[in-house]
């Protein structure tokens, strides 16, 4: 159990934020499946200032979601504050300052990463937020800029001055975006010294490497990002590669369902295409189906081509064969 302020989290598995993917409909799948709390999309101040719908819709969420973590980017500190107050009438359990995103429209204007730039501003806003709502806040962050600028130890330092309850920790700098690998050892260090609890993130492909960075870097938990889109078993122990179709299929059917009810049945339809794709990724004899999936116009046409397809010859690509065909593939034979 992590308790981060009053807030307490069972498991220490965790969905990532991930625009476009950590959505309600995903996130209940992730936390029925085990992830210990929902993290919201990240969401504009600028925007949730103006009141924008568009904004505030990204919070929606059900309350078996809960704990729900809402997290908003910006580079203002009093529009920031100004949106901490707007949202926490939304009911959140904890409000989350990211300051790891690395698309330069974000962290070049001051957000995101940007915010690792500017240790002392950074202080001022979670001053501020602490000050303007009554949940707790907490931050995700990323090691430096880049690695002549790893200010990791001193941003650590000024967010728990500052207030916060819990940091997150994506293991590159921002100018790695997401090339090279995440450092374990830094965030290990920073986990060595943190006196809030602290979530390692970056890389982890399974339930089992996520146990063994918990227990190898003592952190209090881990974020999963990429890996756990298509495959919300791997909160859980149970190992994609051995499901049948049925079982991926059934999956589908639930999370597709969730995303028609949250968007309407068109919308919902043409958003879930990044979904299924990558719940048939690595799966031998589905190629064809993939293909009719992802151009599917509407739920009927969806629902036609999931339940007629003929599961023989389904089976889990081995990676020494994904290489061998993506090796195949390059040479063009
Ligand atoms: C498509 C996508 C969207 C993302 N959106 C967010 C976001 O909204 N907020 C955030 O803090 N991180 C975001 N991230 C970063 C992830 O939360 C995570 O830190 C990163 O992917 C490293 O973890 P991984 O190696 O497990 O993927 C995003 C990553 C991806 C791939």
């Amino acid at each position: 159990m992590i308790n981060i302020d009053n807030v307490k989290i069972e498991n220490n598995i965790i969905l990532s934020p991930m625009a476009g993917v950590s959505d309600s409909p995903y996130r209940q799948i992730c936390r029925e499946m085990g992830s210990g709390f929902a993290y919201t999309e990240f969401v504009s101040t600028d925007g949730i200032s103006h009141h924008s719908k568009k904004s505030i819709d990204l919070f929606r969420f059900q309350e078996m979601e809960r704990p729900i973590f809402f997290q908003i980017f910006g580079n203002k500190c009093e529009v920031i504050t100004e949106a901490c107050k707007i949202i926490e009438d939304l009911n959140p359990d904890v409000i989350d300052l990211n300051m790891g995103c690395s698309v330069a429209k974000v962290a070049h204007k001051g957000s995101g990463a940007g915010l690792l730039r500017n240790p002392p501003y950074v202080g001022k806003i979670i001053e501020s937020m602490k000050k303007s709502v009554k949940v707790p806040i907490t931050a995700k962050i990323r090691i430096g800029w880049d690695h002549q600028s790893l200010n990791y130890k001193e941003i650590v330092h000024v967010l728990q001055e500052s207030g916060v309850s819990c940091i997150s920790v994506h293991g590159r700098t921002k100018s790695m975006a997401y090339t090279g690998v995440a450092d374990w050892n830094i965030i290990s260090e920073i986990k060595s010294f943190a006196k809030v609890p602290i979530f390692g993130n970056g890389d982890i492909q399974s339930f089992a490497e996520a146990k063994k960075r918990i227990a190898e870097s003592k952190v209090d938990g881990v974020l999963i990002g990429r890996a756990a889109i298509g495959n919300p078993w791997i909160f859980s122990d149970i190992d994609k590669s051995t499901l049948s179709f049925f079982e991926i299929k059934e999956m589908i059917l639930r999370h597709l369902a969730l995303m028609t009810s949250f968007y309407g049945e068109q919308f919902g339809v043409v958003l879930f295409r990044k979904h299924v794709s990558k719940y048939l990724k690595n799966f031998r004899g589905v190629s064809e189906l993939r293909h009719k999936l992802v151009t599917s116009e509407n739920l009927e046409i969806f629902l036609n081509h999931l339940h007629q397809f003929d599961p023989d010859g389904f089976s889990f690509q081995t990676e020494q064969e994904t290489e061998n065909l993506s090796c195949e593939t390059y040479v063009g034979v």
